[in-house]
């Protein structure tokens, strides 16, 4: 008897080592995104679920570097603040690669080239940016189109939580103009024909997967799991799959 009482305890205290690593040496990457960014992120209205090109993405290069993910829905401003805190592990969220984000976090190489776009209702009279001198421009604050935005004289910047109240705002005539990455314009314009984008691609931006600083072995994983997805044909599938030309 107490043989296995012995033997019981003993092998509830295993299982209780052994448990917390059922799922494998692989530790679960959390991953924010601001899901309100169609169609790199955004929430599947009929399933709930987060989807776009970018978690696509993240997917795949979790495939082939051997990690778990578990993604974050998180506001644009946090998620950039998080980041930098190391509250998440990594971001992936059409982030544009830039000098001012390179300060307080690392990013990994390029996976995507967008701009800068203006959209404007078909019946506008702009044609290009200098054509926004007096108007109201609507931007998802702290992004690199606010920036571009707030960098011209006589515009008047308004900026919102998300790009999808900018564009009702654009539609029910409170704002002159959205400017955003070429993307996510180009989903909304074919969305709503009475949207059109207008003039040149304002600027040259890379998208980069953000991570804290100093994760070196994460992003070294990262980076060389990306290569292969790039190798293998993966993002020319997913502009096929989520982007409209
Ligand atoms: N590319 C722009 C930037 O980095 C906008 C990205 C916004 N992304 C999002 N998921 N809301 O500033």
């Amino acid at each position: 008897m107490k043989r296995l009482i012995w033997s019981i305890l003993a092998a509830v205290i295993v299982a209780g080592l052994l448990l917390p690593g059922c799922s494998g040496d692989t530790d679960i990457v959390r991953v924010a995104t601001d899901a309100t960014w169609p169609p790199f992120e955004f929430v599947d209205t009929e399933t709930g679920e987060i989807v776009g090109f970018d978690i696509d993405l993240f997917n795949a290069i979790a495939e082939k570097a051997g990690i778990e993910v578990e993604f974050v829905n998180v506001e644009w401003d946090p998620l950039l603040a998080g980041v930098a805190q190391g509250t998440y592990d990594a971001a992936i969220s059409s982030i544009t690669i830039k000098a001012d984000r390179l300060e307080k976090m690392d990013f990994s190489d390029p996976y995507y080239v967008a701009g800068q776009i203006i959209v404007a209702k078909t019946d506008t009279a702009i044609t290009g940016a200098s054509g926004l001198v007096g108007k109201t421009v609507g931007v998802q604050s702290g992004t690199t189109g606010d920036d571009e935005v707030s960098a011209m004289s006589g515009v008047n910047v308004t900026g919102y939580d998300e790009i999808g109240m900018a564009f009702v705002a654009l539609l029910n005539g409170q704002i002159d103009a959205v400017v955003c990455d070429t993307p996510v314009a180009s989903g909304y314009v074919s969305k709503y024909d009475t949207l059109k984008t207008v003039g040149e691609v304002l600027t040259t931006e890379e998208y980069g997967i953000a991570m804290p600083k100093g994760n070196d072995e994460l992003m070294s994983k990262i980076n060389a799991a990306l290569a292969e997805v790039k190798a293998d044909g993966i993002i020319d599938e997913l502009v096929q799959k989520w982007l409209v030309d």
